[in-house]
């Protein structure tokens, strides 16, 4: 068992604005965001709506990589106060010194781009976070930068005026000290991990928490607690608390797990730990599949994006995840790990039923391996959901394709949103294999793609559309790919009458 005595091991430790902050035994699932309003007044931070979407209560959470502090903005709302042990928290109240704002913060006063000014702070932590640009993957672009930030009032035309301006503004003695920072992180550096119980009088509840540091002792932990929660960036499971009331009992963060969050490649495959954010596996997958850019720009929004990882995509199960079509249809193999060894399966047999894993309560996800991509092959991937950023799919197709001399020698089709778990679409498959790569030579395969999925009708569309939107996405892929057509637009695509096809 794990030692849960009352050592500092069990105070979580961070700096905050600059100062170290050493908290005693906290619930475990208390947001940060709570923390920073309720206990350490820091009212800057606003909370919009608790589940990661509005941006309001965005901070920049410094985490030091391979020797530098990465600055990125995330979500208080979605983040759990133990995950920024050892790491440093800015929030909003402490950009400006005195009566000296800081030239993110002057740069909306100029633009106006604030009126009732409770998203502000949000919108300023994000445009900090671009401001520093201490982040090697961080996005260039500004829109993407803001997009998970909303704003009732200003219509964002000024918000991004002052995106713009701020670069031009001095900063002298503002800018981030990162030779102080390093030194304070130092100073939280511990001798064991972070582990500690905490009782709930009101409710008589014990929660327990820990934070290993290595895959052997996470491995360990899972064995001994098989129903623990593991965490990652909590982006899913920060809303079973926050929304649905869930009482964690268990927690285990595999953030700290350095096994879990490197990327490496060899001359055939790209492997991606299961705790790897977004933002970091981006790099490398977009260097191998450029497809992979506009589609994982599209997952959630920067926030979500800095914390959310692609094990947790996988591991929640949910047929609406975005990389797990993506994945399924690039043949992607996942590794899964416990005390006892490590198996490997294809990604799609993972997915059982809805709700339902290939999982054992004592394993873990540990990587998935991303197979590199042959000369021969094409590959697009689609969403297709109510808003462009920030929006769950409603259908998300992926397409690789092996071509030569025009024609599909085969093909890997997988859909989101179609079926209880992301699914290839095996009919589809087998009749674009053969077939021309043209538009005349996609027919068959959209009529087969009817006969393959029978989806459901619910709050995101009906089954009618999903349909529709399937066979419209292939015909987007296969337009983009035909030379003999100009190159489309996915929003340009006439409808396509599903009767007509399943003739
Ligand atoms: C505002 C918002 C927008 C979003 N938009 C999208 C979107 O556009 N597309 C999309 O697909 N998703 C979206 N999501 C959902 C979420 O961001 C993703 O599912 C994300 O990949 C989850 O990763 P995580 O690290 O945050 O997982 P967590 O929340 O930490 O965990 C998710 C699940 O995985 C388990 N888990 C985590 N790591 C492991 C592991 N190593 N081994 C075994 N189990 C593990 C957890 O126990 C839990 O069951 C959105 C979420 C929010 C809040
Ligand atoms: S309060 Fe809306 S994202 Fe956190
Ligand atoms: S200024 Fe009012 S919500 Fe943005």
């Amino acid at each position: 068992m794990v030692d849960q005595s009352d050592t500092s091991d069990d105070r979580v430790r961070f700096v905050l604005n600059g100062e170290v902050r050493s908290i005693a035994r906290p619930d475990p699932t208390s947001s940060l965001l709570s923390w920073l309003r309720y206990d350490a007044r820091l009212t800057g931070t606003k909370e919009g709506c608790a589940e990661g979407d509005c941006g309001a209560c965005t901070v920049v959470v410094g985490e030091r990589r391979r020797g530098k502090i990465r600055y990125r903005a995330l979500n208080a709302c979605t983040l759990f106060l133990p995950m920024v042990d050892g790491r440093e928290v800015i929030t909003v109240e402490a950009l400006s010194t005195g009566e000296r704002l800081h030239p993110v913060q002057q740069a909306m006063v100029t633009c106006h781009g604030s009126q009732c000014g409770f998203c502000t702070p949000g919108f300023v932590m994000s445009l900090f976070a671009r401001y520093e640009g201490k982040d090697d993957c961080m996005s260039g672009d500004l829109n993407d930068c803001l997009a998970g930030n909303l704003c009732r009032c200003t219509g964002y035309g000024p918000i991004q005026q002052a995106g713009d301006m701020m670069t031009s503004l001095p900063a002298e003695g503002l800018k981030i000290d990162e030779e102080a920072a390093h030194r304070r992180l130092d100073s939280l550096a511990r001798t064991s991990p972070l582990a500690y119980r905490y009782d709930e009088p009101a409710t008589a509840t014990t929660k327990h928490f820990f934070a290993p540091k290595s895959l052997a002792a996470l491995l360990s932990l899972k064995a001994t607690y098989p129903n623990a929660t593991l965490v990652a960036g909590a982006t899913d499971v920060a809303l079973w608390v926050n929304k649905d009331f869930r009482v964690l009992i268990e927690i285990i963060s595999v953030n700290d797990v350095e096994e879990l969050r490197s990327v490496t490649e060899d001359d055939t495959v790209l492997t991606i730990g299961a705790g790897v954010r977004y933002t970091d596996a981006l790099g490398p997958l977009v260097a191998l599949y450029p497809a992979f850019g506009r589609f994982l720009s599209r997952l959630g929004a920067t926030q979500v994006r800095n914390s959310g990882t692609i094990g947790g995509n996988i591991a929640n199960g949910s047929p609406i995840g975005d990389s797990p079509p993506a994945l399924i249809a690039l043949g992607a193999t996942l590794v899964l790990a416990s005390s006892s060894g490590e198996r490997r399966l294809p990604l799609e047999e993972f997915f059982l039923d809805y709700g339902k894993q290939d999982l054992r309560p004592d394993e873990i996800v540990k990587a998935i391996i991303v197979p590199k991509r042959s000369p021969d092959q094409l590959v697009a991937f689609r969403k297709i959901s109510k808003r462009f950023d920030q929006d769950i799919s409603a259908v998300c197709g992926a397409f690789s394709l092996h071509v030569s001399e025009g024609i599909i020698r085969s093909a890997r089709v997988a859909f989101g949103g179609m079926a209880a778990t992301p699914r290839r679409a095996h009919g589809c498959e087998a009749a674009l294999a053969g077939a021309r790569l043209s538009m005349e030579g996609i027919a068959p395969a959209l009529r087969a793609l009817t006969k393959d999925f029978t989806p459901l009708s619910d709050l995101r569309a009906t089954a009618a559309y999903r349909q529709a939107a399937a066979q419209a996405l292939l015909a987007a892929m296969m337009r983009e790919v035909d030379a003999s057509t100009a190159p489309i637009d996915l929003y340009d695509i006439p409808p396509i009458a599903v009767e007509a096809t399943n003739a």
